[in-house]
């Protein structure tokens, strides 16, 4: 049974899992190398929080239990966790290298689940010592809020893994759907290709990224326009994801658009930059 959770990555995925973690209950520990991420994750997780007490969602001694229930770190510590959830950026290189160490230094029965919005399971199962305990866990942004976990099966996860994931995502409260392991798994094989259709029409010069929004929510009914959700994800995740769908199927109609790669080689990374297809408040 798992009690324990080390969560590798305080961005703000690796902020909002631990702390949805830490609310149901499990003793989290965050591991980040940036000692500013680590402290922009606890001040996000003390904001986000404060919020949920001031809507009456969250008592206010939940909420310091939920704290107390969080460690932060800079490497992975020898402790006793039962459940490693790998959250830090879309890169395979680095991915497969953290996990291979982390396998090393956990207990022999530890799961390890990543994160990744799109990088093969499989590929990232096999670096490590226990391919049959490594999973996909993928949360959506932001995690307090979304009800959705993807859960990615490599070719070699076990059952008895399988059981145990979904035992957590029940017990924070999330919906679980299934998905092979194919490049973008379900949620982003469909959204992504649309994110980069939107990033070409205004390549195109054929519309202004508020017009391809206004477009897109008022006309499809989608809570946020394609660019503006960009810029929620992070352009760096958004470009990694597309050419992890156009190496994965080898098919030109995942090509990354032009205008992507320039805004991620300008370090426009949207909201978490302060600029992406839209300018944002540094705070
Ligand atoms: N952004 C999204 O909307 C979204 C949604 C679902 C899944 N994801 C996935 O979640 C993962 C993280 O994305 P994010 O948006 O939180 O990125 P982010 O850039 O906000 O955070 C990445 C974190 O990883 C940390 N990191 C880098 N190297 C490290 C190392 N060697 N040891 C420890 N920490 C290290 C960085 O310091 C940073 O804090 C990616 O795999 C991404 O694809 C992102």
């Amino acid at each position: 049974m798992i009690k324990s959770i080390a969560v590798l990555g305080a961005g703000q995925m690796g902020s909002g899992i631990a702390q949805v973690c830490a609310q149901a209950g499990y003793q989290v520990t965050v591991i980040d190398i940036s000692e500013m991420q680590r402290e922009k994750a606890l001040v996000g997780i003390t904001k986000s929080l404060d919020k949920l007490v001031s809507k009456n969602v969250l008592r206010m001694e939940d909420q310091q239990a939920t704290l107390s229930r969080l460690a932060f770190a800079k490497t992975l510590p020898g402790g006793d966790f039962d459940l490693l959830i790998e959250a830090v950026t879309e890169n395979i290189t680095l991915k497969t290298k953290l996990l291979a160490e982390a396998s090393q230094i956990l207990r022999d029965d530890a799961i390890i689940a990543s994160n990744t919005s799109s990088i093969s399971l499989t590929q990232l199962a096999v670096c490590t010592n226990r391919p049959d305990k490594v999973i996909g866990m993928h949360f959506m942004n932001p995690v307090p809020l979304m009800q959705l976990v993807e859960v990615i099966l490599s070719l070699t996860t076990s059952d008895e893994t399988f059981a145990a994931t979904a035992d957590v995502i029940q017990a924070i409260g999330k919906t679980m759907v299934v998905s092979q392991d194919a490049p973008g798994f379900i949620v982003n094989r469909i959204l992504m290709p649309m994110i980069n259709e939107a990033v070409f029409t205004l390549y195109e010069g054929i519309a202004t990224a508020k017009d391809i929004d206004a477009a897109m929510k008022l006309g499809t009914n989608q809570p946020m326009g394609p660019l503006a959700l960009a810029d929620l994800i992070g352009l760096d995740t958004c470009l990694s994801i597309m050419t992890v769908l156009h190496d994965g199927f080898n098919d030109s109609k995942y090509r990354p658009c032009p205008l992507l790669k320039n805004y991620v080689a300008a370090g426009w990374l949207g909201r978490k930059s302060g600029r992406g297809f839209y300018h944002y408040d540094a705070s």
